[in-house]
């Protein structure tokens, strides 16, 4: 890890994205990495051609939920929503307004709030029979992401981190999923054996951006594991996480970016 791969970045009217193949950057706060977030998503909805839409797979998790009620509280005049088509990652195999559901955090922090059509949101049937809805789940993917290479290329996927390196619902011991030729699978939690619904290698190493939203202490050595290849980061999921052509931001708060932060010094 040397120096200028890991800066702390400053509160930025916009952005400067410099096409770089891996961005980490580490924000003093929540809210200032959310508005950085804003700021990105923004400017990208933005050059997206009349004719055309921006598509974004969500994720769950408490960091991703933070992002959510930011862009509520900050950003529904400010990007062209109606231009955004809304997927998810993974998805719990609970109903939509189980408490676990990925679908009603999304909804209650940040689609109630948006002016973002019916049409254009593409949840993930956590009520349904989970391989049967991992199949039709890939099939809408399909119809609706535009294809890079053949295999739909989400504009954005967001990403958590789990304290075991897992990221979407790919958990440690289930690495088979960064080798399925298909788009999604269900799988499970291997702790509480729930039954969930994710997106596979195939599709997330398919994106044009990929973003792990990343804070809390709690994550800080496992972020340092991966991003400095450490500790049997070999084995960890979120280490699979390598798209062909795409940008990776890490965006941290400083107690996530915390290990690195040691090492930059
Ligand atoms: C989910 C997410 C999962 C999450 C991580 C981090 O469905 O929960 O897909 O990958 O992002 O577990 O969650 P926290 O940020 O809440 O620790």
């Amino acid at each position: 890890m040397n120096k200028q791969d890991v800066n702390r970045s400053k509160p930025q009217a916009s952005p400067s994205m410099k096409e770089t193949r891996r961005q980490i950057k580490i924000f003093k706060s929540k809210d200032e990495l959310s508005r950085f977030f804003a700021d990105y998503l923004k400017i990208s909805v933005s050059k997206i051609p009349p004719d055309s839409f921006y598509s974004i797979a969500l994720s769950g998790g408490s960091t991703p939920k933070t992002v959510f009620e930011y862009l509520a509280n900050n950003s529904v005049e400010q990007i062209p929503w109606e231009k955004v088509k809304i997927f998810w990652g993974d998805e719990r195999c609970v109903p939509p307004e189980n408490e676990e559901s990925n679908f009603r955090m999304t909804k209650e922090s940040l689609l109630d709030k948006l002016p973002v059509s019916p049409e254009n949101i593409f949840r993930i049937k956590g009520e349904e029979e989970p391989l049967t809805e991992a199949k039709r789940y890939s099939e809408l993917v399909s119809e609706n992401v535009f294809a890079l290479q053949e295999i739909p290329g989400f504009d954005l996927i967001l990403l958590g981190l789990g304290e075991d390196g897992h990221t979407a619902s790919i958990f440690p011991g289930h690495l088979h999923l960064f080798e399925s030729e298909n788009l999604f699978e269900s799988t499970e939690n291997p702790y509480s054996k729930q039954k969930r619904i994710s997106a596979t290698g195939k599709i997330i190493n398919n994106a044009k951006t990929v973003m792990f939203l990343v804070t809390g202490k709690s994550k800080a050595e496992m972020v340092a594991n991966i991003i400095e290849k450490k500790q049997g980061w070999e084995v960890l999921p979120a280490s699979f996480v390598k798209p062909f052509q795409a940008e990776v931001f890490w965006l941290l708060d400083e107690d996530a970016g915390s290990e690195l932060l040691k090492k930059a010094l």
